[in-house]
């Protein structure tokens, strides 16, 4: 059933959006966002665990706020997390986000922290890294090949690469991947009692922030006494306003350097798999068309966004869809439910390698859109062109499981069997 026809048959309630389990899984998520789309798409979301919201579900409404971000501010509540660990999060680290990230703050520090690595991930900068990139593409393909016609894709394959490329970019060595693997996942699958560290609400996330941060804090020591041509060495010794970048911005920089970059695009290079699979014609354009490999990762994108949402708070009041917004308000901006918007997207519910690839809003909008973006999609784009050259055939070989996440979500894993040419 597709899922316009799922929401039709089916009614939701706003804070049904809390669900992680719903919101993990790419039929039931869309069914929900169509639903809000159609019959409330500017809702006021009221749950006993979560501090109330605006839920926005249209592209053009998600789109104005997130280009304002001086009336629609990052802070004090970037995403949505329950009340009780909230509190916990601002005892503990004096923050509600636990982090002072570049994804938590406002001008005019933003725009001076942004502005330490924004020459690192400009187009041409990441250009220099294709070379690096094609050859880690090779590495997994090659893996996925020795595996010999057999291998689950997301974990064995997907969930790797990236990481691996991240490391790579900020000059971290192999072995410390296992422990940087499972610090994101933690960070990012505190919902799922599969990825989490402890499933009581006291203990997930601060430990791995601590962890984390013990980890970072060698490495500065190191690039601070050698410093080299890498990420790690830029963020180390990154001066704003002429002195030493302060303590806790730069643990966070280190933190969201490593983890936004690779749980993302893991997440769209895995469900992309299982959207191709879905889309068989589309699976045999790309693979006999590399002139098309930009257009589909970014076709990619918008069909995972595996971004779910960001929060922004209201400095005004403001109409929006009918309803009364108040200053101090907080608006969850939902990525996944603007890329299907029918206002915007023809047949948004088929993927379509060919399509406009300007117009998604997986990596947001506005002064926070995606520093990695063209890293991202290059990624997907090579190891796309590397795999589906060298495929003979590939098919589902068991049913993939979803994360429960309302934060990132993707692919748990996804059994497959295939054949090399
Ligand atoms: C498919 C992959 C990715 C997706 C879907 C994605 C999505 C996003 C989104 C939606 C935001 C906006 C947050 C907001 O509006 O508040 C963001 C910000 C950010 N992303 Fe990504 N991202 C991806 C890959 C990457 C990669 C590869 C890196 C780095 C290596 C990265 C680093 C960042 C950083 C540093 C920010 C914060 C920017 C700011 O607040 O100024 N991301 N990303």
């Amino acid at each position: 059933m597709s899922t316009a026809t799922q929401a039709a048959a089916q009614s939701y309630q706003p804070a049904d959006v809390l669900n992680a389990e719903l919101m993990g899984h790419e039929t039931t998520m869309h069914g929900y966002f169509d639903y809000m789309r159609e019959h409330n798409p500017v809702a006021w979301v009221e749950h006993p665990d979560y501090n109330p919201f605006w839920s926005l579900t249209k592209y053009d409404d998600i789109k104005f706020v997130g280009s304002n971000n001086d009336r629609f501010l990052s802070a004090p509540r970037t995403v949505l997390i329950p009340i009780e660990f909230e509190e916990m999060l601002l005892e503990k680290f004096g923050t509600r986000n636990g982090l002072e990230t570049l994804i938590h703050m406002d001008r005019p520090k933003h725009l001076k922290l942004r502005k330490v690595t924004r020459e690192w991930f400009l187009p041409r900068s990441i250009q220099k890294l294709d070379a690096e990139v094609k050859s880690l593409c090779k590495e997994y393909v090659d893996k996925m090949e020795a595996m010999g016609g057999e291998c689950d894709f997301v974990k064995d394959i997907t969930l790797l690469y990236p990481l691996r490329i991240i490391m790579s970019i900020l000059g971290l060595p192999r072995e410390s991947e296992g422990t940087m693997l499972k610090l994101t996942q933690e960070i990012f699958g505190g919902q799922d009692p599969d990825l989490a560290r402890d499933p009581t609400l006291e203990q997930v996330n601060a430990e791995t922030i601590l962890e984390f941060g013990a980890y970072f804090d060698e490495v500065i020591k190191d690039r601070k006494q050698n410093p080299q041509d890498d990420l790690a060495t830029v963020l180390a010794n990154a001066e704003v306003d002429g002195k030493p970048m302060e303590p806790l911005d730069q643990m966070s920089y280190f933190i969201i350097a490593a983890s936004a970059g690779h749980d993302t695009t893991s997440a769209v290079l895995g469900a992309g798999m299982k959207a191709l699979l879905d889309h068989p014609e589309q699976m045999e354009k790309w693979r006999n068309n590399p002139e098309l490999d930009d257009t589909a990762a970014k076709e990619l994108m918008r069909w995972v966004s595996p971004v779910r949402h960001m929060v922004r708070t209201s400095t005004e009041e403001i109409e929006l869809g009918g309803k009364q917004i108040k200053p101090g308000d907080n608006i969850a901006l939902w990525f996944p439910a603007a890329n299907r918007d029918p206002a915007q997207f023809g047949n948004p519910n088929e993927l379509d390698i060919t399509r406009d690839p300007k117009l998604h809003l997986a990596f947001g909008y506005g002064s926070h859109m995606c520093l990695g973006q063209h890293l991202a999609t290059l990624e997907v784009a090579r190891f796309y062109r590397e795999l589906l050259s060298r495929l003979d055939h590939i098919e589902m070989a068991g049913d993939p499981t979803w994360i429960h996440a309302i934060f990132v979500g993707g692919l748990k894993s996804m059994p497959v069997k295939y054949k090399f040419k």
